[in-house]
C-alpha cells in the first residue's frame, strides 16, 4: 500500500519506481470520461498570461511547464518563487491568470499568493496532487497530478506527474483534445517514457557505482541548457536535500561568470546534455575539463566524443522523448542524488531540518 515501503529500503526509492505506471495511468484517466471534461474546462479560459508561482521543486517543474506553455500554445508565461511575488506588488491584469504548482495544496507562500490573485480578479488554476487541499479549494480550477501519497519529504514523483499534466493543460489549451490522433500521440509518448523509464530503473547499479566514485568530493555544479536547465536546478536541490552536499544548479552558458572560479578536482560537473543546443552544452563541458573538474555526463548513448571527454557517463536513448526528455534525466538525478545520500548515510526520507509541507512563512 501507499504508506508501507514494500520491499524498498526507503520510500523516495519506492515512489522513484511508481513512476512509470503513475505516468501509464496519467492519460488513462485524463483521455476519458470525467477526467476529459476536467481538462477541457480547464482549457476552456484561454488568459492573456500566465502568472505561474509555486516553491522548492514544484517551482522547477513549473519552469518546464512554462516551456510548453509558451512553445505550444503561444501564451507569455512569467515563472515565479511564491514568496517572492507575494511581497514585490506584481502587476496583474485581469485577463490573465495564476497558474499554482502544488503538491500539497497546503504550502503557505503558494497559498498567499493564490489569494493575491483572487484579488486582483485573475482566474486561478492549480496543478495539485492532494485532492481537497486548501490551494484546491480556493482556486477556480484544478487538475490533479495523481501521483498518488508522497512521503519522502524530497520530492520525486511528484515532479514528474506535475510536468506531464501541464503537458496535457498544453493541449487543451490548443483545443487539440477533440482530435483523437493528438490523443494517441500523446499518449504513445508518455508510454514510451515509462517504458524508458522501466529500463533506466533495471540500470540503477550503474547510477549507484557512479554515486559511490564521486560522494565525497566537495561539491556538484549541475549544468544544462534550454529544456535541461529546470532539471540541473532540480537535481541539485534534490542532493542538497537528502545528501548534504553543496550542490547548484546552473545555465551552462552562465558558468564562466563567476562559478567557473570555483572548479578544481575536487568539484563534479554533472552535464545534463539532451539532443537539444548539444555543440554548445559540449563546449562548457570542455571549459570545465580544462579546469580539471570531475566530469559527469548524462548525455545520449554512443556518443563516444562526450564519452572520452567525460570522467563518467551514463548513456541514454532519446529517440522519442523529445520534449518529455527532462523528466528521463531528472530520474537519472534522482538516482544519483539518492544513492549519494545512501553512501553518506544521511536520513534519505526525512532529511534534516527539512518539512515535507511548509505551511507557515
Ligand atoms: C517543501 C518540500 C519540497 C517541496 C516544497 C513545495 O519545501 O520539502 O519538497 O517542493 O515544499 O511544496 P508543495 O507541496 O507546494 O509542492
Amino acid at each position: 500500500g501507499p504508506t508501507d515501503k514494500g520491499d524498498f529500503e526507503h520510500f523516495m526509492l519506492k515512489e522513484i519506481h511508481e513512476q512509470p505506471e503513475l505516468i501509464r495511468s496519467l492519460t488513462q484517466f485524463y483521455f476519458h470520461g470525467e477526467g476529459l471534461e476536467s481538462l477541457k474546462k480547464a482549457g476552456s479560459f484561454k488568459p492573456s498570461k500566465f502568472h505561474m508561482t509555486a516553491c522548492g521543486t514544484a517551482y522547477y517543474a513549473g519552469l518546464l511547464i512554462r516551456d510548453f506553455l509558451e512553445t505550444y500554445n503561444k501564451i507569455p508565461c512569467a515563472p515565479e518563487l511564491a514568496s517572492e511575488f507575494r511581497y514585490r506588488n506584481p502587476l496583474l491584469i485581469e485577463g490573465e491568470s495564476g497558474l499554482f504548482i502544488s503538491q500539497s495544496g497546503e504550502t503557505a507562500d503558494t497559498l498567499a499568493a493564490q489569494e493575491l490573485c483572487t484579488e486582483s480578479k485573475l482566474k486561478t488554476l492549480s496543478i495539485v496532487n492532494v485532492d481537497g487541499s486548501t490551494l484546491f479549494r480556493n482556486c477556480d480550477n484544478n487538475l490533479l497530478i495523481r501521483a498518488g501519497i508522497e512521503i519522502g519529504v524530497a520530492s520525486t514523483k511528484a515532479f514528474t506527474q506535475q510536468v506531464l499534466t501541464g503537458r496535457l493543460l498544453s493541449l487543451a489549451l490548443s483545443d487539440e483534445l477533440s482530435e483523437e490522433s493528438k490523443r494517441v500521440k500523446l499518449t504513445s509518448k508518455f508510454s514510451l517514457l515509462a517504458e524508458k523509464i522501466d529500463h533506466l530503473i533495471s540500470r540503477s547499479k550503474e547510477i549507484k557505482d557512479i554515486a559511490e566514485s564521486v560522494y565525497n568530493h566537495k561539491g556538484f555544479f549541475y549544468t544544462g541548457r534550454g529544456i535541461y536547465y529546470p532539471v540541473a536546478l532540480e537535481g541539485a536541490l534534490k542532493l542538497k536535500e537528502i545528501a548534504y552536499v553543496h550542490a547548484e544548479g546552473y545555465a551552462a552558458g552562465e558558468l564562466k561568470h563567476g562559478p567557473i572560479a570555483m572548479i578544481d578536482e575536487d568539484m563534479v560537473n554533472v552535464a545534463l546534455v539532451g539532443p537539444e543546443l548539444f555543440e554548445k552544452t559540449v563546449s562548457n563541458i570542455q571549459e570545465i575539463k580544462a579546469r580539471k573538474g570531475v566530469i559527469l555526463t548524462i548525455g545520449p548513448k554512443d556518443h563516444e566524443e562526450l564519452e572520452e571527454l567525460s570522467d563518467y557517463y551514463f548513456g541514454i536513448d532519446f529517440d522519442g522523448l523529445e520534449e518529455l526528455s527532462p523528466i528521463y534525466i531528472n530520474i537519472v538525478n534522482q538516482l544519483l542524488a539518492y544513492y549519494i545520500a545512501k553512501y553518506k548515510g544521511t536520513d534519505i526520507d526525512k532529511p534534516r531540518n527539512l518539512a515535507k509541507s511548509v505551511t507557515v512563512e
